[in-house]
């Protein structure tokens, strides 16, 4: 059990010192505690979801100093800067198109071709940020289903067998999460209320739209899920391998004669797996396979994110949703 931290230098130290090797730690931001991992490491962002427990991989915030780092990550265009200029550091995250060379993990955003970007309003997380000196992906940090911690006490009554690190920084001012706005819509889109209102950010971009999906539900499922298809045809809980099919595999198992085959953990360790996913899904995706064969992993824990990432992309290609795609 790992108890809170006073964030002083050098608390904040050692804690970029984790994030960096791929650890979790709690932070506080001026919203609510974020479990904070490094987003350019798979293996860091799974631990990620491993620890909250979340039955599917959500798209996660990504953290940044200030727009000049939002800028290496994503696609900078002149609302976002309009909007980044009046409320950053705040309670607004802009989802903007990546950049084709942009090194945040697909596992940090759950295979979008869009990222979340926000820079906290808090000295402590800007602090982390800037020795950490990495995009720091942090979900609220509470398990999955449970009410976001504004203290550090509370993160450590939901997390504290499962993150390296707490930083206490005191109670959150806003106790709320951020603001969500959607920039590749036009008009943007709030996906989130909160910390910044509507009209604040109507004042500076013109009228918007509202999803009306759940704040923890990705947006409508057949936005999202375009993101979650291979262009090959994909089948899960695969026991064996039809001609020409490529195997996407798990752990030791007696299946043999795929054209390629990408083992997500040979070791059989869940967390590996999920960090391997995402890029070894599109690996495989080559047209000289006629499709890739999945065996199903454990369905415990975050095995349980996997299989329903790789339900979703078969059942995209058995209905033929190519559209989407
Ligand atoms: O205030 C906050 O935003 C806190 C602190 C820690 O910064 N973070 C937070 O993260 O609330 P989380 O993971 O609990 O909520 C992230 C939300 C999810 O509902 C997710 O669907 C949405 O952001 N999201 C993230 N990336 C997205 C993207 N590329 N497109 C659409 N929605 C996205
Ligand atoms: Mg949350």
């Amino acid at each position: 059990m790992v108890l809170p931290r006073p964030a002083t230098e050098a608390a904040i130290e050692a804690a970029a010192a984790l994030i960096r090797d791929g650890r979790i730690v709690a932070f506080p931001t001026e919203t609510v505690y974020g479990l904070g991992a490094d987003a350019t490491k798979a293996i860091a962002v799974a631990r990620v979801f491993a620890a909250k427990m979340r039955p599917r991989f959500n798209p996660l915030i990504i953290h940044v100093p200030n727009l000049d780092h939002a800028a290496r990550l994503v696609q900078v265009d002149a609302r976002a800067r309009l909007l980044a200029e009046k409320f950053w550091p705040g309670a607004l995250s802009l989802v903007l198109p990546r950049r084709a060379d942009c090194s945040v993990e697909l596992l940090a955003s759950a295979g979008l071709e869009t990222l979340a970007v926000r820079a906290p309003d808090h000295a402590v997380a800007q602090a982390l940020l800037t020795v950490c000196a990495r995009p720091i992906a942090a979900p609220s940090a509470n398990r999955s289903g449970e009410v976001s911690p504004t203290t550090a006490a509370h993160v450590a009554a939901g997390l504290g067998e499962e993150v390296d690190q707490i930083l206490d920084g005191g109670a959150c001012s806003i106790g709320l999460e951020s603001t969500i706005l959607d920039l590749t819509r036009d008009p943007p889109e709030i996906l989130r209320h909160g910390g910044i209102s509507d009209e604040a950010l109507s004042a500076v971009v013109g009228p918007l739209a509202f999803d009306t999906a759940e704040d923890t539900r990705p947006r409508s499922p057949g936005r999202l899920s375009r993101h979650y298809a291979t262009g090959l045809a994909l089948r899960t809980n695969a026991t064996e391998v039809r001609s020409g099919e490529a195997l996407l595999s798990f752990g030791r198992h007696a299946v043999t004669g795929a054209d390629a085959e990408l083992n997500l953990s040979p070791a059989g360790d869940l967390t590996e797996a999920a960090a391997n996913l995402f890029a070894m899904l599109r690996d495989l995706d080559r047209p000289e396979y006629t499709g890739i064969a999945a065996v199903s992993v454990p369905d415990v824990g975050i095995g349980r994110a996997i299989n329903d990432r790789l339900r979703r992309a078969a059942a995209l290609k058995t209905t033929g949703n190519r559209d989407n795609v």
